[in-house]
């Protein structure tokens, strides 16, 4: 009961999520070979992108960029990642899908710090600290948006897609994935999202449920996650770095291998002048995959 109640917290939640980025990216400070933080990803029906082999440690992470940015073409665009965390992400994606300039940013001072000094050599990827409702960037300056498991951190979502809307050029794309809070049904969250999406401006609003390709990569990736926990994390923090990590037999694990959370996927655009409000609602495509019921632990 107690252990229901506690699972229903949002631990990575506002300022809570603002001093644990900190002190994990403190924690982490000299772990150059830990480059993302999300729960990775992993389709069985398609082979993942061919990596260089020093991206190879952390694939399913990379292949959740790689899934998202996909949809859309990002070469020589004008490409911002909020909430870039480590970097690796922004990184992977200026590194294979060839955008102009690529510019990650993050609440985290010291995930910027990293950053800077990891990727600091290389051309037109820069790092910046900015929040992610309150952007330092000029209206209209961006051809691509991409923000990966990093909403569920923010108080306001409605000024985050507001932000988005502002910086992203006529016509530009929002690519977003994350997944559903504790204590509210998916499908009620998923329907509160979408619909502060449209209010926003967004337009062509497709979304799929990548659930299981998400508990694929946390299956995958386990063993990693568990060696980095006890490399990096004193005795008595583990439980929760457990619960961050995702690894099996965690509640987001569970919650996920239940389906009393999902992650989805969304591709949108800002519309081009002549369009700005649709003239139809948005159309919302979601694939919902039944709950993998073999993963729930007894
Ligand atoms: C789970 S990590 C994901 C990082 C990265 N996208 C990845 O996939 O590796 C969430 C990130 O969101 C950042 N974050 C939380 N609140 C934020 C805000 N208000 N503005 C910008 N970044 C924020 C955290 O500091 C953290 O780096």
């Amino acid at each position: 009961m107690v252990q229901k109640a506690l699972s229903r917290r949002r631990y990575f939640f506002g300022n809570r999520a603002r001093i644990l980025y900190e002190l994990i990216g403190w924690q982490f400070r000299n772990a150059h070979d830990l480059r993302f933080m999300n729960y990775g990803f992993a389709d069985d029906t398609q082979p993942g992108p061919d990596l260089h082999p020093e991206d190879e440690a952390e694939r399913y992470c990379a292949q959740l960029y790689h899934a998202l940015a996909t949809q859309a073409d990002l070469k020589g665009k004008n490409v911002l990642d909020i909430g870039s965390g480590r970097g690796g992400g922004a990184a992977f994606v200026h590194k294979y899908m060839q955008p102009r300039r690529t510019i990650g940013c993050d609440l985290a001072r010291n995930a910027i710090r990293f950053c800077q000094r990891t990727y600091g050599d290389v051309a037109n990827l820069k790092f910046t600290r900015a929040n992610a409702m309150d952007l330092p960037f000029d209206d209209a300056s961006f051809d691509a948006v991409l923000n990966v498991e990093s909403s569920h951190c923010y108080p306001d979502c409605n000024a985050f897609f507001a932000e988005v809307f502002r910086v992203l050029k006529p016509g530009g794309c929002f690519l977003y994935t994350d997944f559903t809070a504790p204590g509210k049904a998916p499908a009620e969250y998923i329907r509160d999202i979408t619909a502060a999406l449209d209010r926003a401006g967004f337009v062509n609003v497709e979304s799929s449920d990548i659930t299981q390709q998400i508990l694929r990569g946390l299956d995958a990736d386990n063993d990693r996650r568990i060696r980095e926990i006890h490399e990096h994390f004193p005795f008595g923090t583990r439980r929760l770095a457990c619960l961050w990590a995702g690894t099996r037999g965690s509640w987001i694990y569970r919650d996920f291998a239940s389906g009393d959370r999902r992650y989805v996927m969304y591709h949108l655009s800002k519309p081009e002048p002549a369009a700005l409000r649709p003239i139809a609602p948005s159309k919302l495509v979601l694939a919902v995959e039944p709950a993998r019921t073999d993963q729930v632990p007894a």
